[in-house]
């Protein structure tokens, strides 16, 4: 009876029930109202997780049969990389802007990936000193590690690109010759075959250092000529799919540690990330193969240039916005990027507040991929306390803008560019794009008439039926109120 309670048991019970949080944190995550149990009770799943961690490495002595010394060391070693990861990580959630979020999450998603590849790799010092290759513990072990550090690899660079793009600090498709789709299949076969090598045939300490050394190597490259190519609007399908990644590197290393915690997490964030994929090819029209295989050219990533060839612009001020919002029944804001940028949430929803109060119809339409990370849309509004009942997706909401007075959106741009529908040539043709064109009146509320993210132009600035208020959103919104509370 006490042989089963002992600390490994504790253990094993408390990995399960750190699984049990995480599987029903993920199923109340897809609800909005309960999304936020869901995140607190995935929270306490990891706490639970990294708490019977540190018990099983206080209380298993022969899990390194060096000596009794170096178990200390790695005591030390744990903890004090816990403190200073969780010092990290607070003091950067805490100062971190949410508008740069999106960038941050690619970031630790590509520290998930640097973890599983350093843990797999710390396996080569251990064979090499027994001289035996990775296989001699199994093959399931072997193929393990050689997953974890490919698949690890790609992730770090890829998502140290992703990041790069989505700050707008890169907006190139090649680096020399990485980001060709030659360079790239090239390098997946060397990593293939560096894989059986290290994995399979490398005994010697110098064959498996070389062998995992340069697997690593070829896999960091492969990270950043996978993801360089892709830009334009298609990045949310590579952020999604890095995600996933991240998750399946974890699993491959749970197979490397023999711990079911990290197989059941890698898994449920692998798996989350293929249906957040298929989602997001699905918002684009687009299949996944279209977006790796089809670099976006120069044009990848970033956007924002100046755009000089529009003659048609009607411009607007607050003062006639008020006046046309004053005379609408119906009227539908939508969000995009530049809401987020001027922080301008708390004004939309004032300005809404107002016009339900003269009896005006308000509502959101959310497009897929507005803004820069998935959800982006629902978290600003909900932050500003919109009832969710008024954000409306775009397939519930794109019929209902030709019955609609007044369409005014607020920082979008790329997800309602009428080039989508009406130009085959265009990057992002085929793309489900909101029609606002289609209501009586558009007014576009920007800082200027350039590109959004995937740098092309935009006709529906130049409609017949559309005005453009190029102003920051904030101010935008703020002179509105002011305006429509003077009527
Ligand atoms: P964008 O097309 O990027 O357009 C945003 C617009 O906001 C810009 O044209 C900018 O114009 C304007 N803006 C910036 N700051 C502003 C401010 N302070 N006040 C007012 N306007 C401001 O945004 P979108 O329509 O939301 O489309 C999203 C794009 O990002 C898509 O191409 C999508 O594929 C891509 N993307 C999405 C994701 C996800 S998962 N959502 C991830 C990565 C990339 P001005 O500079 O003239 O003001």
């Amino acid at each position: 009876m006490l042989a089963l309670i002992d600390a490994t048991n504790i253990v094993e019970l408390a990995y399960m029930a750190a699984s049990l949080l995480f599987i029903l944190g993920i199923l109340k995550l897809g609800k909005v109202k309960t999304s936020k149990q869901g995140n607190q009770w995935a929270a306490y799943g990891m706490a639970l997780a990294i708490g019977a961690t540190m018990l099983l490495l206080v209380t298993r002595g022969d899990w390194d049969p060096r000596d009794g010394e170096w178990t200390y060391q790695s005591h030390a070693l744990a903890v004090g990389a816990m403190a200073l990861g969780s010092a990290i990580g607070w003091w950067m959630a805490v100062k971190v802007p949410m508008t740069s979020m999106p960038e941050f999450v690619a970031f630790f998603n590509g520290l998930g990936g640097a973890a599983s590849m350093f843990v797999a790799l710390a396996e080569v010092p251990r064979a090499a000193e027994r001289s035996h290759t990775l296989a001699f513990e199994g093959a399931d072990f072997a193929i393990a590690v050689s997953l974890a550090v490919l698949i690890g690899a790609v992730t770090l660079t890829g998502s140290l690109v992703a990041y790069a793009k989505l700050a707008g600090k890169l907006n190139k498709s090649r680096i020399g010759p990485l980001g060709s789709q030659g360079v790239n299949a090239m390098l997946g076969l060397a990593c293939i075959g560096l894989a059986v090598w290290g994995g399979f045939f490398a005994e010697t300490a110098t064959h498996l250092w070389i062998s995992n050394g340069l697997l690593a190597f070829c896999s960091l490259l492969l990270g950043v000529g996978l993801t360089l190519p892709i830009g334009g609007a298609d990045m949310p399908v590579a952020i999604a799919l890095l995600n996933s990644y991240s998750g399946i590197a974890g699993m491959t290393t749970g197979f490397i540690l023999k711990n079911n915690l990290l197989i059941v997490a890698g898994s449920l964030v692998g798996a989350s990330g293929i249906i957040l994929t298929q989602i997001m090819c699905k918002a684009m029209n687009r299949s996944l193969s279209n977006v790796l295989l089809g670099g976006m050219g120069e044009q990848a990533g970033g956007g924002g240039s100046k755009d000089e060839g529009y003659t048609k612009v009607k411009s607007t001020s607050g003062e006639e916005l008020a006046a046309v919002l004053d005379a609408a029944t119906s009227v539908i804001f939508v969000p995009g990027y530049g809401l987020a940028v001027a922080q301008a949430q708390h004004k939309v929803r004032e300005l809404a507040g107002l016009l339900e109060k003269k009896g005006c119809q308000v509502r959101y339409a959310i497009h897929p991929v507005a803004g820069r990370m998935p959800g982006h849309m629902n978290i600003l509004l909900a932050e500003a306390d919109v009832p969710y009942e008024q954000l409306y997706e775009l397939d519930r909401i794109n019929d209902d803008f030709k019955n609609t007075d007044v369409v005014v959106v607020l920082g979008a741009n790329d997800v309602c560019n009428p080039a989508a529908t009406n130009d085959p040539k265009s990057p992002i043709a085929g793309m489900p794009v909101l029609t606002v064109w289609d209501a009586r009146t558009v007014v576009v509320v920007k800082r200027s008439l350039a590109s959004g993210y995937a740098g092309i132009r935009n006709e529906l600035f130049q409609m017949d039926n559309s005005l453009m208020f190029l102003a920051d959103a904030k101010k935008a919104l703020e002179d509105t109120i002011t305006e429509l509370k003077a009527l």
